[in-house]
């Protein structure tokens, strides 16, 4: 069995709750001050090691109280830590969230995120068979440094360009699998997207964006399931209808479970229908880090 490594971003999430969510200019009143671990790396670390898999986190974390909470948190969950930096330049990274009829909007200040470099994820062992895992809320050409490493090693490089900005096209190369939403494919494709749109008209341009003939796009689409591009290959999972609470960090949980089930050696139609289950779990719970279930509770709905 494989190991998980996620390269990527360790954030407290001040969450405010509130009926609605307010327009610019506007204030309402909240309901709920609460404070989640968070960042897109780290829930999708604890999602994978939730789920079973040995995960290694590789990030940064300031020297602040904040940092020792989610420290404390991650190790918590089972994650090695041996390679979060602690750094006395940058604070913990903070993403200030609202939360209102089960949607979300953020702002996420980077801080040490910001920080993660080359040097940090070169001496990551990996191996082959292992499963290398980033996203966009750590500097682009550190994840290239790791993807690098990661495919001499002969593991499986796993994508979530999330939040989308625009990669350079030797970023996508190195990618073998790329986890996203309709909302950013249609961003990194350079066209517009909604959720209305066909699962053919997804693919087609899911098939554009693909950068190698071996490459897999995995499009998640909420309730409305995943559809994958592998290779040659078309892939459909149909969603779940939950009542959900609180979606931050659902992709997050998408994405951990996925590589769990890949570095246990699962077949991808199979990782793709467990990950689809375990990211409706994390929709009907508040936070995003505490919100990532376990392999039982997902055994539980298959
Ligand atoms: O994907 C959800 C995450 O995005 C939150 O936990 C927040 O920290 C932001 O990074
Ligand atoms: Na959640």
């Amino acid at each position: 069995m494989g190991r998980v490594f996620v390269a990527g971003s360790i954030n407290m999430d001040v969450v405010a709750t509130a009926d609605r969510h307010p327009r610019v200019g506007e204030t309402v009143a909240g309901r709920q001050v609460l404070y989640f671990p968070g960042g897109k790396g780290a829930n999708q670390a604890v999602a994978a090691s939730r789920l079973g898999a040995r995960t290694t986190l590789i990030g940064r974390l300031g020297r602040d109280s904040l940092g020792a909470e989610l420290k404390a948190f991650l190790g918590d969950q089972g994650i090695d830590l041996g390679y979060v930096v602690e750094t006395a330049e940058a604070h913990t990274g903070t993403a200030i969230i609202t939360v209102a009829e089960a949607d979300n909007t953020i702002v996420v200040v980077p801080g040490a995120n910001g920080l993660v470099g080359a040097d940090d994820v070169k001496v990551v062992p990996l191996l082959k068979g292992d499963v290398a895992v980033s996203q966009f809320e750590i500097p682009l050409p550190t994840i290239a440094a790791f993807f690098h490493r990661a495919r001499a090693a002969g593991a499986v490089t796993v994508l979530n360009p999330a939040p989308a900005q625009k990669m350079p096209g030797e970023l996508l190369a190195l990618v073998d699998i790329l986890v996203l939403n309709e909302t950013e494919l249609g961003f990194l494709a350079g066209v517009e997207l909604s959720e209305s749109d066909a699962a053919d008209r997804i693919i087609d341009v899911a098939r554009k964006l693909q950068a190698r003939e071996d490459q897999t796009i995995c499009v998640t689409l909420g309730k409305r399931g995943v559809l994958a591009l592998a290779g040659h290959e078309e892939i459909s999972v149909a969603g779940r209808v939950v009542k959900a609470l609180d979606t931050t960090g659902a992709g997050d949980c998408f994405v951990g479970a996925l590589a769990a089930q890949l570095a246990d050696g699962a077949p991808l139609r199979e990782a793709l229908t467990f990950a689809n289950a375990a990211a409706s779990i994390s929709v009907q719970r508040m936070g995003a880090g505490p919100s990532m279930p376990t392999g039982a509770e997902v055994a539980a709905i298959l």
